[in-house]
């Protein structure tokens, strides 16, 4: 039996310039033109259609009535959930719970599929430090180790078999590459990095995803050091096509080949078709300029015709590979017994429970004290809001199938205690009696709950903000239920970035963050608000204490005056939450940090354990963290680097010992050749609670024979 890529070799020798081409040109839309063009073999993919009847529909047409029958690959944005919808991508690293990634990227491939949609434009890898910048939500924080761990585990799930075999749908690692860069989180705008930083920790999670079989990667639409992604040869060609044998596709962003007109970088859209397709872009997202100037271009060069013929070969692939020569049509009968099934509404809440941060509780304000007397204030404009819950690239969710706070309280607090609700204040700005309804509400309760944030328009692509605070509205009206009542006050956040919010953090009695929970957000809330899951997330990311000290994360360089580490005149230089940070309504105790080493060769491992004991009254999951610090090494390293995580369950009064073993993939760097290599010294170790805190070790790499190196940190 002939392989995937042979079938496509195969087919590739009956096709005629136009047919190859065709495989290349896909549209975000289908009207009577892209009809027309999918009987004339000219369009390959289409994203933005919907309905498995439409779909099949579509498939039928160019299956029976082009010359060749090749099926479409049907895209679409499949970020955090299909019908079911799960915490955004964000807050779902918060979970630290890779194997929960790797189930909702599986679930959401699979109701995507039942709709006939075969290829997902995700994971979004791109590293960031930018939390203004409104795509934080859909990446995975801050850190390179998190996030390769997150990268490989949402394409595993998206790209698990269906019945058949194979893949549910194709992943997309994007958009490659240096889009977190962004300056001044502005969506879109330039990006600037050095070599080190772009292979350090801009390249690795793409990479990673890769390696766990993502059969297609997306190409930014910034700028990179003065040549724009999507014509960017040195990215495409060089790194991801030839250093890295990678064999699937490379697909645009929306429009970002002609987009390489108004970067400057091409005089007219047959020179950004000849350009976006010589720097090796094999599929062109709706702009059109493949469709309408390949030919040409090709009549022009000839020299370019074996591109032509390698990106039409990717392409066919992953349709084989897809099996959708064989199955181009989808049963639609499969939705039914698909689509928002109990077992994937339960994994919804599970997960959206797990990705929840408690930042803060004084006095064990939580969980919420429950009983006959008690009076239970639910206050704010995200508590009772369907559609802000959901979060960014949520368009299939549905507002009916949400479970708000207040709703939960209603089903499941109501019974047990008296619940007042009050909005308060609208998201963006003041309501109208808003705080007296609100003020009043909180000062008939012995606690308020009061659930504020972001609405999902100010987070998600090009929703940017240059101040991450709340939104004034919402600060006042903590403010007045501070200054009005006596009332202890729990803020839950729902947000798509970590939010400057040291005042907050200052007054209120306990502070949760919820980030965008999805479909099951109350449930999952009023689990953790009233002790029915003891909360388990920690920050993917650092928050700041204001917008002023972005960015800001704990993996940074020291300096060369560390006794004078004083960013500013005004403001602290210590995050408000460092990354790693969490609480859970136990403790847990460090203890006995061992190494079993304290001299290693350059290919040696050491193993590094340490205890951790749960010394409160109940069970909880704790995410142990393991930390390095390479200290002199031929280029600076970062005083601190995660190289290690293991979340465990410890019930009340329970010892585990918690090992990792760091071997040369932990321990090396690319050093100033840019070749990865272990070097000889000092290294510090920690394992703790976050990267702020932890027992400290050492050990000391001798200096034995040098290793071959290559261009690639690993982690
Ligand atoms: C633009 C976005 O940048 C990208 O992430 C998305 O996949 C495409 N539009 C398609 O919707």
């Amino acid at each position: 039996m002939l392989n995937d890529a042979a079938k496509a070799e195969r087919l590739l020798k009956r096709m005629t310039l136009t047919e190859k081409i065709g495989q290349t040109v896909q549209f975000g839309r289908c009207e009577a033109q892209e009809i027309e063009w999918i009987k004339q073999g000219k369009i390959g993919s289409l994203l933005n259609v919907y309905g498995a009847e439409k779909i099949n529909e579509l498939q039928r047409i160019a299956v029976e009535e082009s010359r060749l029958g090749i099926p479409l690959l049907i895209g679409d944005d499949v970020i955090h959930g299909f019908r079911t919808i799960f915490p955004i991508p964000l807050g779902e690293a918060a979970s630290w719970d890779v194997e929960a990634m790797e189930r909702n990227a599986r679930i959401a491939a699979a109701e995507a599929a039942s709709e006939g949609i075969r290829w997902t434009f995700a994971p979004m890898v791109d590293m960031t430090r930018e939390p203004r910048w409104g795509r934080i939500a859909e990446g995975a924080g801050e850190d390179v180790y998190l996030a390769n761990q997150a990268a490989a585990a949402r394409v595993r799930g998206f790209q698990s078999p269906d019945e058949n075999g194979y893949p549910t749908v194709a992943a997309c690692v994007k958009h490659f590459a240096g889009y977190g860069w962004v300056e001044g989180g502005r969506d879109y705008d330039t990006t600037g990095m050095s070599e080190r930083v772009l292979r350090e920790t801009v390249l690795p999670p793409f990479y990673e995803g890769i390696r766990a079989g993502a059969l297609s990667v997306m190409t930014a639409f910034t700028d990179l050091n003065g040549v724009p992604a999507s014509g960017n040869k040195f990215l495409i060609r060089e790194i991801l096509k030839g250093e890295w044998n990678y064999p699937g596709i490379v697909v645009s962003d929306w429009e970002s080949v002609e987009e390489l007109i108004h970067h400057g970088y091409a005089e007219d859209r047959k020179d950004a078709a000849c350009k976006g397709f010589a720097a090796g872009v094999d599929m062109d997202m709706h702009s059109g300029v493949y469709l309408e100037h390949l030919e040409r271009i090709f009549q022009e060069r000839p020299d370019m015709l074996p591109l032509l013929d390698d990106a039409v070969l990717r392409i066919l692939t992953v349709k084989y590979r897809l099996g959708l020569f064989d199955h181009p049509y989808v049963d639609v009968r499969k939705r039914e017994r698909v689509m928002m099934i109990p077992e994937h509404v339960e994994q919804a809440r599970d997960s959206a429970r797990k990705s929840i941060v408690l930042l803060k509780n004084r006095g064990k304000t939580l969980p919420l004290d429950l009983g006959a007397r008690k009076r239970i204030g639910l206050i704010g404009p995200l508590a009772d809001d369907r559609h802000n819950a959901m979060g960014c690239w949520a368009w299939k969710g549905r507002k009916e199938d949400v479970v708000t706070v207040l709703d939960a309280f209603r089903s499941r607090i109501a019974p047990l205690a008296e619940v007042t609700y009050a909005k308060g204040s609208e998201v963006k700005q003041p309501l109208e009696r808003g705080l007296e309804e609100a003020v009043a509400a909180a000062r008939d309760s012995d606690v308020a709950v009061v659930v504020v944030g972001e609405s999902e328009d100010m987070t998600g692509e090009h929703y940017n903000r240059a101040y991450i605070g709340l939104p004034e509205c919402q600060e006042r009206l903590i403010r007045a239920i501070k200054r009005e009542t006596g009332t202890p006050v729990v803020v839950v956040l729902m947000s798509g970035r970590p939010l400057a919010v040291e005042w907050v953090h200052e007054h209120a009695d306990a502070v949760v963050e919820a980030w965008h929970p999805g479909t099951q957000a109350g449930n999952a809330l009023v689990d953790v608000l009233i002790g029915e899951y003891n909360p388990s997330g920690k920050l993917p990311v650092t928050f700041p204490r204001s917008t002023g000290q972005i960015p800001i994360y704990y993996n940074r360089k020291n300096t060369g005056r560390p006794h004078l580490y004083e960013d500013y005149v005004d403001v602290s230089d210590e995050p408000l939450y460092p990354f790693g940070y969490g609480l859970s309504y136990t403790t847990f105790e460090y203890a006995d940090l061992r190494l079993d080493a304290w001299q290693i060769a350059r290919d040696g491992s050491v193993n590094v354990s340490a205890n951790v004991t749960n010394t409160g009254e109940r069970d909880g999951e704790e995410v142990v963290q393991l930390y390095i610090r390479d200290v002199v090494g031929s280029t600076t390293r970062p005083v601190k680097e995660l190289k290690g995580f293991r979340k465990i369950l410890l019930k009340q009064g329970e010892t585990k010992r918690i090992s990792f073993t760091l071997t040369p993939n932990e321990l090396g760097m690319l050093d100033e050749r840019l070749q990865f290599a272990v070097e000889p010294g000092k290294f510090l170790v920690w394992i703790g609670p976050n990267s702020g805190e932890g027992l400290q070790g050492e050990f000391t790499v001798m200096d034995t024979k040098e290793r071959e190196g290559d261009g690639l940190q690993r982690h």
